[in-house]
């Protein structure tokens, strides 16, 4: 852990949720941390009470779906502090309900925030630590980003899309000095549990979640733990670890279970 000591990290999506107690627990173990964020103001509270518990921290409006903004962030970031040692592409949205019933905005707002949002970060931040030889993008998955997801179906599309990405990428530039890693974490009590769009479902369906769901704090510990270990997939909870390695030895039974809850799927119009 004495990995995070004197390093710069960029967070997105650190006004809230796992992102703010990824911050929290990097500025802690001595990082300096840029926490971006749509909710700026709140991303700025955060900074403000981690600067006045002793750490190293600022906030910076960032709209991840803003290629240019999150090139200027990375640049401005990297020149004045003389490198860029992490980005946490951790911001994130979800969308619950049923496939037909997604409007066309509905997909394309998931995959604009959670996949080109990501492919904003990666682009901007990959030839400053190619060019250090050095840096970790971690990106945010899940473990709907490995397994059927149903009610999910366009985060569980994008967030196989970051797995992919963060793979691929990994083989691709291990020998060059920069690590990838994929978070893949199972149900963790933030706002995206309570407050996610839900189409045509009602709050009935999602309530089991919150009965595993973990802290965003215990999620930040073994996430930071993962990218310690420089960990290619880091299943956080575990539930996660389970439900993913069951996936890979008998898929037929996360196969049964996807259509069970799928069953469990009702529509508020009914
Ligand atoms: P959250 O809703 O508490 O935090 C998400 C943060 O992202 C918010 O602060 C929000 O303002 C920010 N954000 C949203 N759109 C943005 C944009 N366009 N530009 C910049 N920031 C933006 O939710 P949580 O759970 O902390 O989510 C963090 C990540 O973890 C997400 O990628 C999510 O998909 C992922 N995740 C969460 C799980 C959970 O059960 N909470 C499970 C698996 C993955």
């Amino acid at each position: 852990m004495a990995k995070f000591k004197g390093k710069t990290a960029i967070v997105t999506g650190a006004a809230s949720g796992i992102g703010k107690a990824l911050a929290e627990q990097l500025a802690k173990k001595g990082a300096h941390v840029v926490l971006a964020d749509i909710q700026f103001e709140e991303a700025e509270k955060v900074a403000a009470a981690i600067r006045s518990a002793g750490g190293s921290a600022e906030s910076s409006f960032l709209d991840v779906t803003d290629a240019e903004e999150f090139r200027s962030l990375v640049e401005e970031t990297a020149a004045a502090r003389g490198r860029l040692d992490y980005l946490f592409n951790n911001a994130g949205i979800a969308v619950v309900g049923p496939a037909e019933d997604f409007s066309l905005e509905d997909w394309n707002r998931t995959i604009d925030v959670n996949i080109r949002g990501v492919v904003h970060g990666v682009h901007a931040a990959l030839p400053v630590m190619l060019r250090q030889r050095d840096g970790h993008i971690v990106n945010t998955a899940s473990l709907a980003g490995l397994i059927p997801s149903p009610s999910l179906a366009a985060y569980s599309m994008s967030k196989h899309a970051v797995v992919g990405l963060s793979v691929s990428l990994r083989a691709e530039v291990a020998g060059r000095g920069v690590r990838v890693s994929a978070i893949c974490p199972g149900f963790v009590n933030t706002a995206i549990l309570t407050d996610s769009k839900r189409v045509t479902v009602d709050a009935e369906y999602t309530e089991p979640a919150f009965r595993v769901a973990i802290s965003p704090e215990e999620a930040a510990r073994q996430t930071l733990r993962g990218v310690s270990r420089n960990e290619p997939t880091i299943l956080v909870t575990g539930h996660a670890r389970m439900a993913s390695l069951t996936h890979r030895l008998i898929p037929a039974v996360t196969h049964a279970v996807a259509r069970g809850a799928a069953r469990r799927l009702k529509r508020t119009e009914e």
